[in-house]
């Protein structure tokens, strides 16, 4: 159903803005996101006249309110930004903020060990929200329409309601039964304890009389008001750390994206604190040493995991929040530091971790699909590759009773030990210990491709593994893949730590698992994961595809309901 909405869209849209206009050969537009309601709200507001960043705002304001368990305003997210007209390319940086009383210690018990639960659960493991800063920031710096009449979906969304369907309804379960949720977020999403069904409308109306506020009074109307002191003094009565001075203070930055060349083509994608840009730049870089398009399959796979290891060792020990701590980017990125990591790599072994790395492998990988991303073409050639989270499945679990806002648990995404593992089985370094306003480190990487053949925009959640996702779709695209390949495409993951190569079925054949099991590596199939997002254009035909990643399709919805 979600595929047939998109394509009446598409088509219509060809209709309605006829051929007749724009140059460099875009003439359609195109809109790839998780849920068709943001999906259908964004090109109405193309419909209307607004352009890819004016879509971008009324996209990530729809997914909030319908994708509750993803992403929202009590949380952060990336625009990777690009307009035609004057071919520049801007990173909106809205990552959430640790507040200012926060400190390196702060979720430690007295032996010094981590706290994982108050990193994770309730107010106090969350940072300052970034999402209600870039809507504003983005409408008012990038798009052409005012921001109420952007956010009007989302507000009519979230007071009338969107239909629960079978996504939520797990993810609702799940939650239930594992962990602690607010009793407003109950009151909101199970009313005495009732899961919702299939169809039945969930309203969130403190959320849309929030999104009224950001409607008529900005960014000042979310960080600076009556509303705000609201806001922190019923988190306060739950054990955050919040002052009214970290939300005045609070605003987004404007950041040079990364630029990897790569077979020709140029990338521009996430810098820190998103360490997604770096880190791929290192494993392009690293691959380009070998003459890998000649590769076996089996080869290729053994070289790409390698480069990931070594990449994402460097994350461990070098990303962190830029406007904190000095972040070697143009040493990660560079051709002569692949070419030393590059002169490590044995075809015929896997790397086995030096002593000097030995750290504490043991933790549960429970990795979930939370975050969301979407893909935005406009027919004018302007480009938003957008990824926004409240970190893991519902943030933090909390929703401030007056505003409707579920926090996000982002500041697990810190080192709360240097070298314990988080959520994710990642380990940061002392770079991205905690420290007071500082960003904390994510994996978020919205990206653009830029070949002889077009364009591609892309981007999904799936935390530690959006970066080696992002990596695997850009490498289907230079051979040759489209939006479907690149959505469809089986993954396999590898992070330095833990040694495994965690893969989806039928990633590998029998005699690919074979030789990398003789070459050393550890092996572990896993469930799918991932929901890749992708729009691209063909240069040639002047052809726009979307495609919604199949792992994430969300079926039923009523082509009617607006
Ligand atoms: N919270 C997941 C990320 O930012 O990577």
């Amino acid at each position: 159903m979600a595929k047939t909405l998109r394509l009446l869209i598409v088509i219509n849209l060809a209709f309605f803005f006829g051929e007749s206009i724009h140059a460099e050969g875009f003439n359609k537009a195109g809109i790839a996101t998780a849920h068709p309601l943001a999906t259908k709200a964004g090109y109405e507001i193309l419909e209307m006249g607004g352009n890819a960043f004016d879509a971008a705002v009324t996209v990530s304001a729809v997914l909030s309110v319908v994708e509750p368990y993803s992403s929202g305003l009590g949380g952060g997210g990336f625009f990777l930004l690009h307009n035609a007209e004057d071919g520049q390319s801007v990173f909106v940086d809205a990552r959430e903020k640790a507040p200012s009383m926060a400190d390196r210690d702060m979720y430690l018990d007295e032996n010094g060990d981590v706290l994982r639960t108050a990193s994770l659960n309730g107010p106090l493991a969350s940072g300052i929200p970034g999402l209600p800063a870039a809507l504003h920031h983005v409408a008012n710096n990038h798009g052409s329409m005012p921001l109420y009449k952007l956010l009007e979906p989302a507000i009519r969304l979230a007071r009338d309601g969107f239909p629960a369907y079978e996504r939520l309804i797990t993810a609702l379960n799940v939650a239930k039964k594992s962990r602690t949720l607010s009793p407003k977020f109950k009151a909101v999403f199970m009313p005495n304890d009732q899961l919702p069904e299939v169809g039945q409308l969930i309203k969130q109306p403190e959320l849309a009389k929030t999104l009224e506020i950001i409607a008529s009074n900005g960014h000042d109307g979310f960080y600076k008001s009556f509303f705000t002191q609201k806001m922190i003094d019923e988190a306060r009565q739950d054990g955050s750390i919040w002052l009214a001075d970290d939300f005045k203070n609070y605003s987004v930055v404007e950041r040079e994206p990364i630029k990897v060349n790569f077979l020709g083509a140029q990338l521009t994608t996430a810098p820190p604190p998103s360490s997604g840009g770096t880190t791929i730049a290192t494993i392009l870089n690293i691959i380009s040493e070998f003459d890998f398009i000649e590769m076996d399959i089996s080869t290729r796979t053994h070289l790409v995991v390698e480069s990931m290891r070594r990449a994402y060792r460097d994350r461990a020990f070098f990303l962190g929040d830029p406007d904190f701590v000095d972040v070697p980017i143009k040493k990660l990125t560079s051709k002569e530091h692949a070419s030393i990591l590059a002169q490590s790599i044995d075809m015929n072994a896997a790397t086995p971790i030096h002593e000097d790395d030995q750290l504490d492998e043991k933790y549960a990988w429970n990795e979930g699909s939370h975050t969301t991303h979407f893909s935005i073409l406009d027919m004018d050639g302007n480009r938003a590759a957008v990824t926004q989270t409240i970190n893991t499945w519902f943030g933090s679990g909390y929703m401030l009773p007056s505003s409707g806002l579920i926090l996000n648990n982002e500041m697990d995404d810190f080192s709360a030990k240097p070298f314990a593992p988080n959520r994710y089985g990642l380990v940061h370094g002392e770079q991205n210990s905690i420290q007071p306003n500082k960003r904390m480190l994510s994996s978020m990487t919205p990206t653009f491709i830029e070949s002889e053949k077009g364009l591609a925009i892309l981007g999904t959640p799936g935390g530690a593994r959006i970066i080696t996702m992002v990596l695997l779709s850009i490498l289907d695209y230079f051979e040759g893949g489209t939006a479907e390949t690149m959505t469809a495409k089986k993954r396999f993951h590898h992070q330095f730590l833990p040694d495994v190569i965690r893969y989806e079925k039928d990633a590998f054949t029998e005699e690919t698992i074979t030789i990398l099991e003789s070459k050393g590596h550890t092996l572990q199939e896993i469930s799918s994961y991932g929901n890749m997002q992708v729009v691209t254009w063909e240069k040639d035909s002047g052809d726009v595809s979307s495609s919604s990643d199949p792992r994430g399709i969300i079926e039923g919805y009523d082509i009617d309901f607006y």
